[in-house]
């Protein structure tokens, strides 16, 4: 089902880059992160990656990694490869990719890194369990997965605009919606990830869950 998001609706520019405002507005703090907590070499395995303006501003600020944009929606293709033209490091050609698939991870084995940003929001419960767990096993030993996004606190969501967001949400679904950061983490640590979560602005945060 296509859902009515708050970047929906923006025009794509003659080059097929779509401007995604939102991922405009968290890509430094997301940058950040990486910047501080990403190995600096290696395979990172981008999964929802939407527009491609993420994968084209961190490969630029990480250029050791070896980046492999990916997507549920061949849609997006277009505007990653578009981005990732204009990006001084080479990038990988768009993969097709459901995340919410069970046995993906057998495809993209020995990842060093991978982000995940605002997705889980977005899936089922059991749809981001089936995410979780794969990204687990698609991790190396030592490898890091990021995962980006607002979360319900001790099941509430932390601002009033993240409530009428989440209420959005489940009104064009009732399957989807915020899920519980405690939840998050413990899906995680059953898939046998060490877990943090940092504080980003506007109430995200970013889970860092490593592979031992
Ligand atoms: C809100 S957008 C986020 C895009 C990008 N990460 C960003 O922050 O700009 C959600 C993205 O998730 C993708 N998506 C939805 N379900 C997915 C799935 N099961 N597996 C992989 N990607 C999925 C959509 O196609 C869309 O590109």
């Amino acid at each position: 089902m296509s859902l009515r998001l708050p970047d929906t609706g923006t025009q794509t520019e003659p080059d097929g880059r779509r401007p995604t405002p939102s991922a405009q507005r968290n890509a430094g703090p997301i940058l950040a992160v990486l910047q501080e907590h990403a190995p600096k070499s290696g395979q990172m395995l981008e999964i929802a990656a939407g527009s491609g303006l993420h994968s084209a501003t961190f490969a630029a600020a990480l250029p050791g990694l070896d980046w492999q944009p990916s997507d549920v929606d061949p849609a997006n293709f277009a505007s990653i490869a578009a981005y990732s033209a204009l990006c001084p490091v080479q990038i990988r050609p768009p993969a097709l990719l459901d995340a919410a698939q069970p046995g993906w991870a057998a495809l993209w084995p020995g990842r060093d890194a991978i982000l995940l940003v605002n997705l889980l929001h977005l899936i089922s419960a059991p749809a981001a369990q089936v995410v979780l767990t794969e990204i687990a096993r698609a991790l190396a030993p030592g490898g890091t997965a990021f995962l980006y996004g607002p979360f319900l606190r001790y099941g509430q969501p932390t601002s009033e605009g993240d409530a009428a967001f989440d209420s959005s949400l489940r009104a064009q679904d009732p399957a989807i919606g915020y899920k519980d950061l405690d939840w998050v983490l413990d899906a995680l640590r059953g898939a046998g990830l060490t877990v943090r979560s940092l504080n980003l602005p506007a109430n995200n945060l970013m889970i860092l869950a490593r592979r031992a």
